[in-house]
């Protein structure tokens, strides 16, 4: 049984875990009691999803070492996969890093609050075990009002990865939290959909030349336009590098579906044509098939079950819809999964570094 309490206009589902549905949020809420409530169970050293403007976010109590096994347990996530630390101003910055460049106060003139998350040297207030015993902390100041609300009622300081349990896409909506969470943490905020829809990109200020980690929506060239020279980690948009990723959870096979997936590029009637043929076998092998495509190609490509990404060249609406896609397929029953491929440039680099990682990294060209 579920009860549903209102509050002011916050209305509170207890089911295992309490689900406080917030519409309209006109970020005055710092005093309202729904913050004071899920602020004080963060202190107190409990967990609370939170809405970003990229994904929803598991958060804890970033300074308490034991809010953050509490997260590794809750996610299933290794603890060597260190976690973000979310400010709400720039001034908070001071407490958790050390030696900070002044890139860092450009980068977060130009993108704060944002979806951009930079990696710093740590202060001793930083535990290990929320940088995965690290000696450099990931700090995110995120652009939305829920958020900000959340970490000034909760001290200043929340510890956050993606909402979702190890493996699986992040999600973009309440709901996706509480398909993984639902009773193993102590509350969700849920806001609706998130913007973005992508995890920020993370950028690294401790190498002598600052590298993107992982792409996002704050893209290479935005960050070039600041800094005069950003790099890319190699290893993020090809496996065949031999090298480790430098952010550690980008080792892992994250963001995938339980089907396979296979990406199919190329010339758009060679797709069409190597689609078609590819779902034909696949359903001859006994495979319930799905294809994600877009709306161009649409009328021409058939599968037991068909997504559409909206149109190829709105890569801010792919990337919107990836991670629900990729759900979906899963709740269908979906056991081959083939998708179009789109184009790496600017904004795009990060769908298709996540895309990459769904499928395993098998891309046939046609
Ligand atoms: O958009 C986002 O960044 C979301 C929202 C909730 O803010 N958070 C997010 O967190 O995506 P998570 O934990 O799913 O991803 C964090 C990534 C992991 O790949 C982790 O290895 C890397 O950041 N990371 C964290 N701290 C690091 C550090 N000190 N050095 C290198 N990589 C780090
Ligand atoms: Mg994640």
């Amino acid at each position: 049984m579920i009860d549903i309490i209102q509050i002011e206009d916050f209305y509170i589902i207890y089911m295992d875990t309490i689900v406080a549905v917030i519409r309209n949020h006109i970020s005055s809420g710092d005093d309202s009691r729904i913050f004071r409530h899920a602020g004080d169970i963060i202190k107190d050293g409990g967990l609370v999803a939170f809405p970003t403007e990229t994904v929803y976010g598991l958060g804890g109590d970033a300074l308490n070492p034991e809010s953050s096994k509490k997260i590794y347990a809750a996610k299933g996530r290794p603890s060597d996969n260190p976690l973000i630390v979310h400010i709400a101003d720039w001034t908070s910055i001071k407490k958790i890093c050390v030696d900070i460049p002044d890139e860092a106060k450009q980068l977060a003139d130009a993108f704060w609050p944002g979806p951009l998350t930079m990696i710093l040297k740590k202060s001793s207030a930083v535990p290990y075990e929320t940088t995965g015993g690290l000696d450099t902390v990931a700090v995110r100041l995120p652009d939305h009002p829920v958020a900000i609300s959340l970490i000034k009622a909760a001290g200043g300081y929340i510890a956050a990865p993606s909402a979702n349990l190890s493996g699986r896409p992040s999600p973009t909506t309440a709901a996706h939290v509480i398909e993984d969470m639902d009773g193993r943490i102590d509350m969700i905020l849920d806001d609706g959909d998130v913007g973005i829809g992508l995890e920020s990109t993370i950028v690294d200020l401790t190498e002598r030349v600052p590298v993107i980690l992982r792409p996002g929506y704050v893209t290479q060239e935005m960050l070039n336009r600041v800094l005069g020279r950003v790099d890319v980690d190699i290893t993020l948009m090809d496996q065949g590098s031999g090298q480790a990723p430098k952010a550690p959870g980008m080792k892992y096979r994250h963001y995938a579906p339980k089907g396979s997936m296979r990406l199919i590029e190329g010339d758009q009637e060679a797709v069409i044509r190597t689609m078609n043929a590819e779902v034909k076998k696949a359903r001859l092998r006994g495979e319930r098939t799905g294809v994600m495509i877009t709306d161009e190609i649409w009328e021409r490509v058939s599968a037991d079950v068909k997504k559409s990404v909206g149109n190829r060249e709105n890569e801010y609406e792919i990337a919107r819809r990836l991670y629900r896609i990729l759900r979906e397929f899963d709740e269908e029953g979906v056991t081959a999964i083939f998708s179009e491929s789109f184009s790496s440039d600017g904004f795009g680099q990060a769908v298709m570094n996540r895309l990459l990682k769904a499928a395993g990294y098998t891309v046939e060209k046609v």
